[in-house]
């Protein structure tokens, strides 16, 4: 019989900065799901890869001095080595700049044109360069993009444009008969009331503001849209309109995961495109919720992203994708810090597993000189462990279904727990002072060790390392014995053979003791506190919040930007030495703090009326604004 199928896909991730462990998140729960798959026999495709096209990437380019295709190569080298480091077991890693994938796109958009559900226009309205959006007067809120809060162009270009409108119908049938579509319900509500409901307007597809995109193959002068180009990727990766045995051997994708922030653009744009391709829809899309940091999302614009190198480097993979997977529940935001991260680390990993095969090994060891001994005499206090331990693989499954990672991890950790509460009511160190106890010592130590292989084996789709660290120790690491280690037989409790020999080796996961020194701001906390003041030399400071309502580059001084701000009802202009991290148009809409008694000084020429506070962490620098909406321009900073 031939395997059934199992496509999912990550969103295809922007290069236009390093990856954050934002970005991790997405991708460390697919790769969970696509192992937990395999090993339950599916045929699994799991694609990931780089969205490189566009207006954000071609600045970025020109302000690093290299051309878009050197500055994409080198960020896709580095995404990939991170996705190396974190052990992602992607089969298929697809750049928007692959050649196959360019010349469907325009394939697609021909055959669009040529059906009548694309044509040429006028684009007037609000479009978000950071987020590749167009937004309507509606959406926009206080001249800024709803999504990243950032102000928004106005352009108007000859465009070309894609009728959304006309599908909007079968979509919504689509929704009305697909209730499981879009994942959870609350995203789905919100699909259907804030965009459906209003009605659809047809979108913008196409760009003459920039060259670094997939050209429209009859009118050059315009560049596919990039949220075209970037969804194709879902189908052009498996062989769309190339190889069709793989195409139709995988299409349609079983799951598309992402954010929450761009699930709009998986629920609308992307069903109406494969409905106008004639092509099913995917089975079903999901937008998790956000890494938080800070109660902030975690993002490079608001310069509070953690390295998932960093991490890596300081815990190991596995102790942070057991984090990552363990401690959120799915689908809702949840708080990144490091501190969490550690206490996790500390107490399922270092204490419950690590402690529980050190013991064991070590018991073993000392009472039977390394041989796993027999189990003969039962007891009723075994049951239980034996029957938890094989009931865990049905809950993990059931969890796993309900795409509930914490759930799964759960349940095989509760097993764990469950092992070291029989070793403290067994007391196997007691029945060690009787030879007559021999016997229920051995079955005592059976049943620890053969518990460690089953909740090793289902710790395989979270942590790709420590499975195998445990069956080394268990001596069960080699291929001979792999048919113990199988997916199948974490169900049974009793098939690892006595006589094995165990062999301890390093904790699994030594315990780690928490230093406060948060990753991003180490370099900061190195810096020496400035001399002790007393608060009347405080009071002397009078910083205010300013609203910035104009902002240019100072010519010929690459690091200044001039700014005009209110303050209350006064107008002032202020010289920054932000430009190196700051565009203008960036700035313009925010409120900032800044010192407003200072005494007035010429820089380049121009009368500066204050000072800008940023706070600087290595590379990055971050102007200082007011975290709640609702402060006013003038408010006094105390
Ligand atoms: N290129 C688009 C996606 C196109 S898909 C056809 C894009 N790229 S992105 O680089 O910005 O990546 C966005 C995705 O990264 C989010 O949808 C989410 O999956 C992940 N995350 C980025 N920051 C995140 C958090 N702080 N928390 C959780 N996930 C985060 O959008």
């Amino acid at each position: 019989m031939s395997k059934m199928k199992y496509y999912l896909t990550t969103p295809v991730y922007y290069t236009n900065a390093n990856i954050h462990v934002g970005h991790a998140y997405t991708t460390v729960i697919a790769d969970a799901i696509a192992r937990y798959k395999r090993l339950q026999g599916f045929d699994v495709c799991f694609l990931t890869g780089t969205d490189e096209h566009g207006q954000k990437v071609e600045r970025k380019a020109v302000a690093a001095g290299l051309s878009p295709k050197v500055y994409v190569d080198g960020l896709v080298e580095d995404i990939k080595k991170i996705w190396g480091l974190l052990d992602v077991s992607y089969d298929v890693f697809i750049r928007t700049t692959d050649e196959h994938h360019k010349e469907q796109v325009q394939r697609i958009f021909q055959r669009l044109y040529e059906q009548g559900d694309i044509y040429k226009s006028e684009y007037q309205g609000n479009y978000c360069v950071d987020c590749e959006s167009f937004w309507t007067e509606r959406q926009v809120v206080d001249c800024k993009c709803p999504d990243c809060g950032r102000a928004v162009q106005w352009v108007t270009e000859e465009s070309y444009f894609f009728k959304l409108a006309k599908y909007q119908e079968r979509l919504q049938q689509h929704l009305d008969n697909n209730p499981e579509f879009i994942q959870p319900l609350s995203r789905r509500n919100e699909m259907i009331n804030n965009f459906l409901k209003p009605g659809l307007s047809d979108l913008c597809v196409s760009r003459t503001t920039h060259k670094w995109g997939i050209p429209v193959p009859f009118d050059e002068k315009h560049v596919i849209y990039v949220w075209l180009d970037a969804l194709s990727n879902y189908i052009t990766a498996i062989g769309y309109g190339s190889n069709l045995k793989d195409f139709e051997r995988f299409w349609p994708a079983d799951l598309h995961l992402m954010g929450k922030e761009i699930v709009r653009f998986h629920t609308i744009i992307w069903p109406i495109l494969l409905l106008a391709l004639d092509l099913p829809l995917p089975k079903m899309v999901y937008g998790h919720g956000w890494l938080l940091f800070g109660n902030d999302k975690m993002s490079k614009s608001k310069g509070n992203v953690v390295a998932p190198r960093d991490l890596v480097d300081k815990y190991g993979t596995d102790a942070l994708r057991y984090y990552l997977l363990r401690e959120i529940p799915f689908g809702s935001d949840g708080n990144f810090t490091e501190e969490l991260l550690v206490n996790r680390l500390n107490a399922d990993l270092a204490n419950d597993l690590g402690n529980l095969l050190s013991r064991t090994v070590a018991m073993i060891e000392k009472y039977f000189g390394g041989e796993i001994p027999v189990d003969v005499i039962h007891q009723p206090i075994d049951a239980e462990l034996r029957a938890q331990a094989q009931a865990a693989l049905g809950v993990l499954e059931i969890e796993m279904d309900r795409l509930q990672f914490n759930g799964a991890l759960t349940a095989v950790m509760d097993v764990v727990r469950r092992a070291n509460k029989y070793i403290d009511e067994t007391a196997p160190w007691v029945l060690a002072r009787e030879e007559a106890q021999k016997a229920r010592l051995g079955t005592v130590l059976y049943n620890l060790a053969e518990t460690l292989r089953i909740c090793s084996i289902l710790l395989l789709p979270f942590m790709p390392h420590t499975p195998q660290r445990i069956w080394d120790q268990l001596g069960i690491g080699s291929v001979e014995y792999a048919e113990l280690t199988a997916w199948a037989q974490a169900k049974t409790f009793g098939v690892l053979p006595p006589g094995l020999r165990v062999k301890k080796g390093e904790a699994l996961f030594p315990r780690v003791e928490w230093e406060p020194a948060k990753l991003e701001t180490e370099s900061v906390l190195e810096m020496p506190l400035a001399p002790e003041i007393d608060i009347s030399e405080f009071g002397k400071l009078d910083l205010r919040v300013v609203e910035v309502l104009e902002a240019e580059k100072v010519l010929k001084a690459d690091k200044l930007l001039k700014l005009t701000v209110a303050l209350g009802s006064e107008r002032r202009t202020i010289v920054a030495g932000i430009a190196a991290h700051y565009k203008p148009e960036e700035l313009v809409g925010k409120f900032i703090v800044v010192v407003a008694n200072l005494k007035s000084a010429k820089i380049r020429g121009i009368e500066s009326q204050g000072m800008v506070l940023a706070a600087s962490s290595g590379e990055l620098m971050s102007v200082i604004s007011p975290v709640r909406e609702g402060i006013t321009s003038g408010s006094k900073v105390k």
